[in-house]
């Protein structure tokens, strides 16, 4: 799982104790979510090249790096990859963002689109957000919608998976940089994570 990158880090692991506590409120599961996110994108943008600009600072005009912001579109998934969208947008507020809705069919665990919103991303970085890779379906089906549009390139966000579906990832997409904070050890009869975090969307929006 060459393109499977296990970020390590002690904030991380005790974001993720946070989330798994289920007297975590929506409010902070929510806050939480997008705190990982942001740590994650730090991460999985630590390589990144930079170009330079003329800024005017108090000694004259001097030439400084600075990131192409509007390189980046977010795509978080509907819904419970939305929380990790305000921590990422804190970082790079000049990014896009577009939207992929994918819910599952319980009974076949099979995925379905049902919403795509996402901008041109000719020459663009994609970044998905979606804290949960289970099955993997979701996320494999959102980077073949993704692929269809041409990025330049796909980076994922995630933050707890299941060695099942993150196996299915980097077999079916190698080319694409999955950074987690955390991985499972399985997924139980209902494709849910153990130990895992429950429904990451329910919680995060107090929903049952
Ligand atoms: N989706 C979730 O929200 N949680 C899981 O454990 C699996 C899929």
């Amino acid at each position: 799982m060459k393109n499977i990158i296990n970020v390590k880090h002690p904030l991380l692991q005790n974001l993720v104790t946070k989330l798994r506590d289920i007297n975590t409120n929506s409010y902070d599961f929510r806050k939480y979510l997008s705190e990982v996110g942001r740590i994650l994108l730090v991460e999985a943008l630590k390589d990144e090249t930079l170009k330079e600009k003329e800024v005017q600072i108090w000694v004259g005009n001097y030439r400084f790096p600075v990131l192409d912001e509007e390189k980046y579109v977010f795509i978080p998934i509907l819904r419970a990859g939305l929380p990790m969208l305000d921590g990422v947008l804190e970082m790079i507020p000049l990014a896009r963002s577009g939207f992929l809705a994918i819910k599952r069919n319980e009974e076949t665990l099979e995925s379905i689109l049902y919403y795509d919103r996402v901008p041109p991303l000719k020459g663009k970085t994609a970044i998905i957000l979606d804290p949960m890779v289970a099955t993997g379906g979701s996320l494999d089906y959102a980077i073949s919608v993704i692929k269809e549009k041409n990025p330049e390139r796909i980076i994922s966000l995630n933050v707890i998976g299941a060695p099942e579906g993150l196996n299915r990832i980097s077999k079916k997409h190698p080319d694409v940089k999955v950074f987690i904070a955390q991985i499972d050890e399985k997924l139980n009869d209902k494709g849910y994570i153990i130990p895992g975090i429950g429904d990451a969307g329910d919680r995060a929006f107090n929903t049952e």
